[in-house]
Formats: structure tokens, sequence, C-alpha cells
């Protein structure tokens, strides 16, 4: 959570009902080529995250921590050499077509509240932001298997435009002007 707040790129926002919280979304607009909020946050929380592991090392051979072997190394040496050697294999397509856009990184309803309306609200409130920052579009990665999300982010004109390994990128489109 801290990381959303650390700078005026990112952000968190809640709705809340009753004193309680029933939905929560957060983005982010990435300065450059390989500012990923996945990459971002682990560098922030590097100290937290080896302190997890110390007490519980065991974690180090979970499957879904083996599968982000190669996303950890890449992240540690960054963090070793604090970016001096640290190179970031981009594809040079990818360079000439990076825009400014606004990332949806965290979205969720509670359930007791999902299909009420507050989904409405949250998106809603991440297109104005997007506006604010003056980016013409917006990208996300879902789940492929998550049907109800890639639904729900149908319903407010997200199109899938990519597909990376078992996950979909989904992008969605502003008039900046409007
Ligand atoms: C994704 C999420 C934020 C959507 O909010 P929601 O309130 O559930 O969304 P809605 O019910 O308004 O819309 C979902 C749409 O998916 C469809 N849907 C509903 N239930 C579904 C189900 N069980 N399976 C597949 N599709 C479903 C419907 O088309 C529905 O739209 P409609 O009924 O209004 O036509 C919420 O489900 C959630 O918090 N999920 C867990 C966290 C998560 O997956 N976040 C996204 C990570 S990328």
């Amino acid at each position: 959570m801290q990381w959303f707040l650390a700078n005026d790129k990112r952000f968190l926002f809640h709705i809340e009902m009753n004193n309680k919280v029933v939905g929560y979304c957060g983005g982010f607009v990435p300065q450059k080529i390989g500012d990923g909020s996945a990459s971002g946050m682990f560098q922030f929380a590097f100290n937290e995250a080896v302190k997890g592991i110390m007490k519980k090392p065991w974690l180090i051979f979970n499957e879904e921590v083996r599968r982000m072997y190669p996303f950890l190394w890449r992240n540690i040496k960054r963090k070793i050499f604090r970016n001096a050697n640290a190179t970031t294999v981009v594809n040079t397509h990818t360079v000439s077509t990076f825009a400014p856009h606004t990332g949806l990184v965290v979205i969720g309803v509670h359930t007791d509240y999902r299909g009420k309306g507050i989904l409405n609200e949250l998106m809603q409130y991440f297109d104005e932001k997007a506006k604010q920052y003056q980016c013409s579009f917006a990208k996300l990665s879902v789940k492929q298997n998550n049907t109800r999300a890639i639904n729900a982010y149908k319903k407010f004109d997200w199109q899938i435009v990519e597909e990376l390994g078992n996950t979909y990128v989904m992008q969605k489109n502003y008039s900046v002007n409007a």
C-alpha cells in the first residue's frame, strides 16, 4: 500500500459503506519502459521481502515463488547494483510504441457487494484519474481464467489487446479532451 502512496504518479482509493471498505482500486503512470508495478513494488518492499523469507525460508521452494524466480533474480540484481549495471531486455518495437498511459494495478469489490454497482463507481473514478494524468489510454493485466473480471472490464469498454502466457492485457482508450 505504501508503494501506491509514495509518489504522485500513483494512486489508491476506496469506497466505504457503513464504515466498511467495500471496494478499492489502485493504479500508476509508468515513466518509462520496464517501469512495471510488480518490479516497482518489489524494489520498494525489498527489505520486508528479505525479512519475510528469513522468517519462513521454506517459502523459497513454494510453487508460486518458484515460478517467479526469473523476475525475482532480475530484481535482486537491480537492487544490489542499484540499477548501475541492471539491464532491461526490451523489444525495440516496444520502445517505439511506448506512450504515457495509466496502469490499473489492483481492483476488488467485497464479496457481499459484487454485482451491486460498486464497480461502476470505481471505474468512473479510475477513468477520471487517467484523464487527470492526460493519458490517452489505460492498461491492465488479468488472468485468463478470471472470467468475471474480464466480463466486468468489457462492460466498461476495456478490450483484450494482447495475450501474455496465462494473462490477457486489456486496454481502454480515452479521448483526452473529453
Ligand atoms: C472483478 C470485480 C472487481 C468485478 O466487480 P463485480 O461487482 O463482481 O462486477 P459486476 O458484477 O458488476 O460485473 C461482472 C460481470 O461479469 C459477469 N459475471 C457475473 N458473475 C459471473 C461469474 N460468476 N462468472 C463469470 N462472469 C460473471 C456478468 O456479465 C457481470 O456483469 P452484469 O451482470 O452486470 O452484466 C470483482 O468480482 C472482484 O473483486 N473480484 C476479485 C478480485 C479480482 O479478480 N480483481 C481483478 C484482478 S485483475
